[in-house]
């Protein structure tokens, strides 16, 4: 099928660094919504409609029904059918690994103390399809550094909750259960990395990983683990789900780059989310338009590090 190529993002419809850094400052004044880990509606409504951001995100209804949680199901209507029977209260989160204080911290008392803001990226999958979603949430980095990251640490390895009995897909044997991730150390301190706690300034729904997931915008959606229980800080790379299931289809990196292909599909074009489900077809731009990170790889053989 052909996709009729209808919008277009630039630059100006994302937020850049300097806009999440003035948000971040406001949002700092916004102290009683962020203790909760979301934000108030009307706030959220005000930073959306900074002047910069033109373009308008994906509809929330899209970006909530069709979606990948294979702990749910492989479908993409089954997370939005199933996840409503998760436990997302109480949540712990373990910090362990190559830190100076290993932590054990419930999500609310974690939320009272970290800085909450709005992100609007755009969230590219290994699929082709794309969508803009305004993210709420903190710098990863905020979190390693309250552990202190120790020098020998060179990776982060995350880990999804491993609860069968509210997780139908985890009684199957279709993954390596619990779903597992990684970034190398200097990917998951750099700003852009974010821990999300909601969505449209709302709370997170559970088929997108409530109540805490990675957010990674400048590497396939698969990197971007759902439902966080566990960050350990490694010296060796971690192996991760999809790269131990089919290591020639999914790499560790798994930048989003237009010159690797998948084997078994083109990267080079994606298609947008939207009402009848894809609203336009575009090219995909290295690192999904987040240029700044290209210093984190240079001198990299990204065909070989994939
Ligand atoms: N995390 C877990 N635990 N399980 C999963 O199946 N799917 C990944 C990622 N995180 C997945 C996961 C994939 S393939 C994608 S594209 C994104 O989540 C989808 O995120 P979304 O449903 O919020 O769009």
């Amino acid at each position: 099928m052909r996709w009729r190529f209808k919008t277009d993002l630039t630059e100006n419809d994302v937020t850049p660094e300097e806009v999440f850094r003035a948000r971040r400052r406001f949002m700092a004044a916004a102290a009683g919504a962020a203790a909760v880990g979301v934000l108030a509606g009307r706030t959220a409504a005000a930073s959306r409609s900074d002047a910069v951001l033109k373009d308008e995100p994906t509809r929330y209804e899209d970006a909530t029904t069709y979606n990948n949680f294979y702990e749910f199901g492989t479908r993409k209507s089954d997370p939005a059918r199933l996840a409503g029977q998760l436990t997302v209260r109480p949540w712990t989160v373990r910090i362990d690994g190559l830190v100076d204080r290993p932590l054990e911290l419930s999500l609310d008392d974690l939320l009272k103390e970290m800085e909450i803001e709005e992100r609007i990226y755009r969230f590219r999958c290994v699929e082709g399809w794309a969508m803009v979603v305004p993210w709420n949430g903190f710098m990863l980095r905020d979190l390693l550094r309250k552990a202190g990251v120790r020098k020998e640490a060179r990776y982060v390895a995350f880990e999804t909750l491993l609860r069968p009995s509210e997780m139908p897909g985890q009684k199957g044997r279709l993954l390596e259960w619990p779903y597992r991730e990684g970034l190398r150390l200097d990917e998951a301190m750099h700003p852009l990395t974010l821990m999300a706690t909601g969505m449209y300034g709302k709370p997170l729904p559970k088929q997108n990983g409530a109540p805490l997931r990675l957010v990674v915008p400048w590497k396939y959606g698969f990197k971007s683990i759902k439902s966080v229980v566990r960050i350990t800080l490694t010296e060796k790379q971690p192996p991760t789900t999809w790269n131990m299931m089919a290591p020639d289809e999914y790499g560790f990196y798994a930048n989003v780059n237009p010159n690797v292909d998948h084997p078994r599909w083109s990267q080079a074009t994606e298609r947008l989310l939207g009402s009848g489900l894809f609203a336009g077809s575009r090219p995909t731009r290295m690192f999904n338009g987040y240029d700044e990170v290209a210093e984190l790889y240079r001198g990299m053989d990204l065909r070989k590090y994939f």
